[in-house]
C-alpha cells in the first residue's frame, strides 16, 4: 500500500477546498505510473497505482452464477441517437494529455490481464463525486478504441446514474428494470445509431460500444444490486465483450457496489487528488476486500505530466 499512501498523501498535501470539477487543473505524470484523465482544457490526472499482490483473490469475485436465459442476439440491440459530452468524454478526442493517460490506464489493464483472468471492471470509490463515472466512461471509451475491442459499459450506480448524460442517451430501460425482471438484457443494452457530424470529434461515433443505462433503481437500488440476475447477466454477456466496465456507487454509504463486484472480475478504485483521504481510500479498498482489488485510480491531480511531453510524445493512434 505504500505507493498508494504516498499518492494519497500527496494529494492531501495539495488539497485546497475551493478547488473543484470543472476548475482548470494541471495534469501531472510521475514515475511511469500516472494516467491522466481529464477533459480538455481542464485537464487532470488519475494515476493508477496497483495494489499489493496480496490483495488480489479473483476466484472469491467470481462466484459461478446459473445462466437463466438463452443466448444473446446482437444484432437486436436498439440503436439510438446519442450525443456525447465532449468536456466529460477526452477519451474521444484524437490526442492530448487526457488521452494518453487514459491509453496508460489501458495498458495498465491489459497488462493485469496478462497475469490472470479480467473482463468485468466494477469502478468504484469512497465517497460520492470522486470521478466514478468520469473513470469508468473515458476508460470504457479508450478501451472501445483500442484494436476493435468490444466494451460493455454498464451503468451500476441505480441511484444517481449519469452515464447517460455523458453519453447523451437515454436512461430507460436501463439495468433496474433487468434486475426487476421487468426488461430482457437485449432490451436494456443500447448502441449509437450513427456517426454525427465529421467535424465534431468528440461526438465520433462508437460501433464498438454498448451500453447498459442505469434505469430507475430509486429506494429498491440496494435489494436490486443483490439480485443474482446481475450475475447472470454479466456471465451471459461475457462471452460477447472484450471488456465489460460497471460504474457504481461509491462503497462507504450504500452496499451496492459491494454487492455488484461479487459479480466482477475485478474492481478498480478511484481516489480523488486534493480530495479524497487517506483513511477514506483505506476503508473503501477494506469494503471491498473480498473482491479483486485492481487498484487505485488516483484522478484530477494537479501537477503537469512530465513523461510523455519530455519525450514529446503525442501518439494519435489507438
Ligand atoms: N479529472 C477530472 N477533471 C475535471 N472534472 C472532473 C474530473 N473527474 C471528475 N470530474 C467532474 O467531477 C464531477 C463528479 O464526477 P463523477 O460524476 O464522475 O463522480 P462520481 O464519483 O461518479 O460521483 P457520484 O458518486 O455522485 O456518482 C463531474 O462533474 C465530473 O465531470
Ligand atoms: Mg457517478
Amino acid at each position: 500500500m505504500s505507493r498508494i499512501y504516498e499518492a494519497l498523501q500527496k494529494a492531501e498535501a495539495e488539497r485546497k477546498p475551493e478547488r473543484r470539477e470543472r476548475e482548470p487543473l494541471m495534469p501531472v505524470q510521475s514515475d511511469g505510473v500516472a494516467a491522466v484523465a481529464g477533459p480538455s482544457p481542464t485537464a487532470a490526472v488519475a494515476e493508477y497505482v496497483p495494489s499489493p499482490p496480496e490483495a488480489v483473490d479473483f476466484f472469491s469475485a467470481s462466484l459461478p452464477l446459473a445462466v437463466s436465459e438463452g443466448a444473446l442476439d446482437l444484432t437486436r440491440i436498439v440503436r439510438r441517437p446519442w450525443t456525447p459530452s465532449l468536456m466529460q468524454l477526452p477519451a474521444l478526442l484524437e490526442r492530448g494529455p487526457a488521452v494518453e493517460q487514459f491509453r496508460s490506464l489501458r495498458s495498465r489493464i491489459h497488462e493485469l490481464r496478462d497475469i490472470s483472468p479480467l473482463k468485468s471492471i466494477l469502478v468504484s470509490s469512497g465517497l460520492p463525486q470522486e470521478g466514478k463515472s468520469f473513470i469508468s466512461t473515458n476508460l470504457a471509451i479508450s478501451l472501445a478504441r483500442h484494436k476493435n475491442s468490444k466494451v460493455l459499459l454498464i451503468d451500476g450506480d441505480m441511484r444517481r446514474y449519469t452515464l447517460h448524460e455523458l453519453l447523451g442517451c437515454e436512461s430507460q430501460p436501463g439495468l433496474a428494470d433487468y434486475l426487476a425482471g421487468k426488461a430482457g438484457l437485449e432490451e436494456i443494452m443500447q448502441q449509437a445509431e450513427q456517426a454525427p457530424e465529421e467535424d465534431m470529434p468528440g461526438k465520433a461515433f462508437l460501433p464498438n460500444l454498448t451500453f447498459i443505462a442505469g434505469g430507475n433503481g430509486g429506494d429498491k437500488a440496494a435489494d436490486l444490486s443483490g439480485n443474482p440476475r446481475f450475475g447472470e447477466l454479466i456471465k451471459m454477456a461475457a462471452p460477447y465483450f472484450d471488456w465489460i466496465i460497471v460504474d457504481s456507487s461509491p462503497v462507504l454509504p450504500v452496499s451496492d457496489a459491494v454487492n455488484l463486484s461479487r459479480s466482477c472480475d475485478g474492481v478498480l478504485l478511484v481516489a480523488r487528488g486534493g480530495v479524497t483521504k487517506f483513511p477514506v481510500a483505506q476503508r473503501a479498498a477494506s469494503e471491498l476486500k473480498s473482491a479483486n482489488l485492481l487498484g487505485f485510480v488516483l484522478n484530477a491531480v494537479l501537477d503537469k505530466p512530465q513523461v510523455g511531453s519530455y519525450y514529446g510524445y503525442d501518439a494519435t493512434k489507438d
